[in-house]
Formats: structure tokens, sequence, C-alpha cells
């Protein structure tokens, strides 16, 4: 299998990674998974723009220009044939040694890079018959705004409800839903689309940017606000976004089924949208 190890397409196993990488160590790095349909990366632009700000917000210092890491995934892509799938890379601080909590100085460490890519097909059964989810505290730090490599925090809450039997966490923090454990959520009431606004408190999301977009040129009203818990109970539709999953409904909450455990029309809509938009 290729990968990505800094500026260089090396098979896995040549790969070296220090023991005092920080990101193995702290988690202190980032990372993006994008999309690719018909052998190219999607909506590359919005997930660099979006890394930048995140490495901002981190003080680290991206060491490639947007060009630069393109062509490498674009190589990475080409190396492993892929047509459609899905690409992660991440970036850690690189290593300070000895280990240390402070943030070391640019010219102190060199970030790692690795990336690698995987085939994987738009999930249409998923699509069609959704999932099932509870509700699960939000126990989060209050950054989620940063896509981080430190995901225990997700990692526990999905661990929470497949424990309980469900396929994914929708997190509540102080009693409003923010997101779900690695995508973002939607809900429809009274025709109504509801998202939770951009913030700290949710990963501004590059499919939620999209289907924004979308819902609103589809003449939806939408509304960028928590809805509460208590709005359960009237709740018409459920479904989260994510890049590799797209649009994903969300059929039983808490052992109760919404839109009697079916695809709603909003949902149904979005997902068509959504699909139609890529094409293009
Ligand atoms: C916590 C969380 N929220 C939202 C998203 C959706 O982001 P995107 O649409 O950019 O894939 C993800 C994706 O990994 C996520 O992990």
């Amino acid at each position: 299998m290729h990968v990505l190890w800094n500026d260089q397409i090396v098979e896995r196993d040549d790969v070296r990674i220090d023991i005092e990488d920080r990101g193995y160590q702290f988690g202190d790095g980032l990372y993006e998974a994008l999309r690719i349909y018909n052998r190219e990366m999607f909506m590359f632009d919005e997930h660099f723009a979006r890394l930048q700000r995140c490495a901002a917000e981190i003080r680290l210092q991206l060491p490639f220009t947007k060009p630069e890491l393109k062509k490498n995934l674009d190589k990475l892509i080409a190396a492993e044939k892929i047509t459609d799938g899905e690409i992660y890379f991440q970036l850690s601080r690189g290593t300070l040694s000895p280990r240390d909590h402070r943030i070391p100085s640019f010219d102190e460490v060199k970030p790692v890079v690795t990336g690698s890519v995987i085939p994987y097909e738009r999930p249409v059964d998923k699509q069609k018959k959704g999932e099932t989810a509870c509700l699960v505290e939000d126990k989060r730090w209050l950054h989620c705004n940063i896509k981080s490599l430190s995901l225990l925090g997700n990692v526990l809450s999905l661990d929470e409800a497949r424990q309980k039997g469900y396929d994914d966490a929708l997190l509540v923090r102080d009693g409003f839903f923010t997101e779900a454990s690695a995508s973002n959520l939607w809900f429809v009431i009274n025709g109504v689309l509801y998202t939770h606004q951009d913030g700290n408190l949710v990963l501004p999301g590059i499919t939620k940017l999209r289907l924004l977009e979308i819902a609103r040129s589809e003449g939806i009203t939408v509304k960028e606000e928590a809805v509460p818990v208590s709005k359960l109970g009237q709740i018409d539709e459920c479904f989260v976004s994510n890049s590799i999953w797209e649009v994903v409904p969300v059929v039983n909450i808490d052992g109760k089924p919404v839109n009697n455990g079916k695809l709603g029309a909003i949902t149904s809509l979005l997902q068509k949208k959504y699909i139609e938009w890529i094409n293009r």
C-alpha cells in the first residue's frame, strides 16, 4: 500500500515516526478527510481553508503550500489507482525531545505529514435505511471547531452509543443538540431545517456548508441555531452529514422511530440535490 510521508509517496512499511512525535504523544496535530469522486478530491479548496484556519488556531505552521499538498495527494490517489474513495491525511507538530508540554518554536520542530487513501463507494444502503442513535452528553472540549487529532471525546461518545446497541451518538451540551459523533446534525421541525450554528461547539463541516446553500436554493427555510432536547417530540426528520457518507437519515432516536423509521421528504431531497451537485 502506498502512503504519503511528508512529501514522498512510499510503501506503508517504509514510514518511520519517532516515538516522541507530538501527534502520537499529545494528539498535537490536525487532520482532514476528503471524498474522492472519479479520481478527484471533492471540495479540496474548502478543506484546505479549514486546515489553514485550524493550523492558525493551534499555532502550527503548515509545511506545504496548497498546490504542493494537492500535488502530493493527487500522486497518492494515482499510485493507489483510486476512482471513488476516501483520502485521509494528518499533520503532527513534529518531534520535540525530551517530551515537553510547551509548544516549540517553528525552528525547533518540523511537522510530520502522513496520508492514506482507500476505495469507498457511496453508502447507498445506509443513505436509504438510515441509522439509529441515542442521546449522549457532549463531554468534549470547547474547541470542537478545530479538526484536532485528539478525538477521544468523539470516540468515547460513539462507544457509549454502541454499548447501548445504537449506531451513533447525538451529542447534547447544556440541553441542546450539538452534532453527532463524526458528523453534523440536522433536524426538520414543521418544515424548517435546523442545524447548530458554527462556533466553538461544532466542527464547521464542509458538507454542511454545501447543504446549507442547496437547502436555501431549494427554498427551504433554514435556521442555523441549536435545537433544544425538549423539542425531541416535535422532530419530523433528522439526518447527519459528513464528507464520506454525504447525507444519512437518523430513523430512530433513543428507541423511538423518527418519521415512522423512514427516509423523510426533505432529507431525501437534500440527498438527491447534493449528489446532483457532486456529479456536476
Ligand atoms: C465531529 C464532526 N462533525 C462534523 C463532521 C463533518 O465534516 P465534513 O462535512 O467536513 O466531513 C465531521 C467529519 O469528520 C466530524 O468528525
